[in-house]
């Protein structure tokens, strides 16, 4: 750990140094498999943070909007159910505004901690954090958040609330949900409690079109992954090949993207080639949605009691409040 004193304006910076993943062995090993497949994670370099930064100020991508609004209106819900002086951990990084709603529904925040496994992205928006609110002591940790992580050097002693905005929890399986949820009670301790944003199981049309906005926002967003491995693996796709699929699949209740071979094609990546019919997609992402009861049952597996779940005006999203079990 190091302290305030390296010219960052954090109070404390934990890097535990997580393994980054293999970008280059996981689109090999996606592209052979029989339902193509590339994991939804690599969407997030530069231009695909960008993008997913425009894709919240769509019309039609209501989650963001919808989550604002119940952060804001239901602050003395949460104040009255929320320990008094907190630590605040957020499980990823960056959700500034929202993250301020949260602190000032607390009476006296401790300290915010953001956990990131992108050690840059984390602080950089740590840093930006700790300058917009300096009278809040701000630490970083580096590390997977999907895993128990050990807090005790950067966080004081007593009760920890922690946040995991954006339905962020809905691009995991439910199995791997309540994986995370168990981590989660691990790193969060007795007396924790867990601040989580879950987006609500509606109307496939309203749904779909959250996903595939008429400014082809998202769209770009999808494609950035062929733009990605063209870049960084000398990869050999081309673009106007592939269409951007947002589906949403009832059984499972999740959306799915995928990008679709607009022909039958072949394209050579880091030495192998790889071919595609036409129609034949490459899975690139589910976000899972639930009904309010569907997911505290999850959240129970997970080992978490469900407190209180409120919702905005139209039923779209859900924050929860879960106490550890
Ligand atoms: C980050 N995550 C919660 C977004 C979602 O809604 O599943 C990612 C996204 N993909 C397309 N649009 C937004």
């Amino acid at each position: 750990m190091s302290g305030g004193g390296d010219g960052t304006a954090l109070a404390g910076f934990l890097d535990f140094e997580p393994p980054t993943e293999d970008f280059r062995e996981a689109v090999l090993q996606g592209l052979a498999e029989r339902q193509k497949r590339i994991p939804a994670k690599f969407f997030y370099d530069d231009r695909g943070s960008r993008l997913f930064d425009r894709i919240c100020e769509q019309p039609e991508y209501y989650p963001t909007r919808a989550e604002l609004e119940i952060l804001e209106n239901e602050r003395e819900r949460l104040r009255a159910l929320l320990p008094a002086e907190a630590s605040v951990i957020e499980f990823g990084a960056g959700a500034a505004q929202k993250i301020r709603l949260l602190v000032e529904a607390l009476v006296t925040p401790r300290c915010y901690v953001p956990i990131d496994i992108s050690r840059q992205f984390l602080l950089h928006s740590a840093e930006g954090f700790a300058r917009d609110h300096p009278e809040l002591p701000t630490a970083a940790v580096c590390a997977d958040f999907t895993l128990a992580v050990d807090l005790d050097p950067v966080v004081p002693e007593g009760p920890r609330v922690g946040f995991f905005p954006g339905s962020t929890i809905g691009n995991l399986t439910p199995d791997e949900a309540v994986g995370f949820l168990k981590s989660a009670a691990r790193t969060l301790g007795e007396g924790g409690f867990l601040v989580v944003g879950v987006d609500l199981r509606k109307d496939p049309a309203r749904l779909e079109a959250a996903y595939d906005d008429a400014a082809g926002v998202t769209a770009a967003f999808n494609l950035n992954l062929l733009r990605r491995i063209n870049r960084e693996l000398g990869g050999g796709f081309e673009l106007d090949g592939f269409a951007h699929k947002a589906l949403y699949d009832r059984d499972e209740g999740r959306i799915e993207m995928h990008l679709e071979s607009l022909r039958e094609q072949r394209v050579r990546i880091a030495g192998e080639t790889f071919a595609f019919a036409r129609g034949e997609t490459i899975h690139t992402e589910n976000s899972y949605k639930y009904e309010l009861d569907g997911f505290q049952a999850l959240a129970k597996r997970g080992g978490f009691r469900p407190a209180l779940a409120l919702t905005d005006a139209e039923s779209l999203f859900s924050v929860h409040v879960l106490a550890v079990a």
